[in-house]
């Protein structure tokens, strides 16, 4: 009686015979189904230390364009001009995103007019001031954000991710 218990059949068919079923009985049957010691997928190796800029490159509203924590993962690195959440320096004004839309994976662009990010796929935008919060469209993720450090001589540093980048079970590829 491959994977479901003796107690679990006989269960089952006094639910068929009987035309009552018992939830306990269905949900035993599906625990039977299940290895105990089957690994979770979940993500243990650590994010890297990578300099980003330093942050006298950092001009307001323009974006620079990297890649952080892989090269196949695009992310934007700008100065706001004003306060944002998570954001690091002297104004905690400077932060960093995915560039890949929560949505579907569109390339982001960020406008500082708007001070979001627009996604030209689906028109999702998400704001660079609130955590990569999804202020209008489709996505229902906010931006994955990425966690900073500067150090005493200005030296950004990408050091983390806060969210699933789009497309990935986990943010470092092993
Ligand atoms: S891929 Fe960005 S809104 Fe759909």
């Amino acid at each position: 009686m491959s994977g479901m218990s003796r107690r679990s059949f006989l269960k089952l068919g006094a639910c068929a015979a009987g035309g009552v079923c018992a939830g306990e009985a269905l949900s035993e049957a599906a625990a039977s189904r299940e290895a105990p010691d089957r690994p979770t997928i979940t993500t243990v190796l650590p994010y890297p230390r990578l300099k980003l800029a330093n942050s006298a490159q950092l001009k307001a509203g323009v974006e620079i364009r990297l890649t952080y924590p892989d090269n196949d993962s695009p992310i934007s690195l700008l100065k706001l001009g004003k306060k944002a959440i998570n954001g690091i320096g002297p104004d905690s004004d400077i932060v960093a995103y995915s560039r890949l839309c929560s949505h579907m994976g569109g390339a982001l662009d960020f406008r500082p007019d708007t001070g979001a990010f627009h996604c030209p796929l689906h028109y999702a935008r998400f704001d660079a001031a609130k955590g990569g919060l999804t202020v209008i469209g489709q996505a229902t993720d906010n931006l994955p954000q990425i966690r900073l450090e500067v150090d005493g001589t200005g030296d950004i540093y990408a050091v983390g991710i806060m969210g699933l980048v789009y497309g990935r079970r986990a943010n470092i590829l092993g």
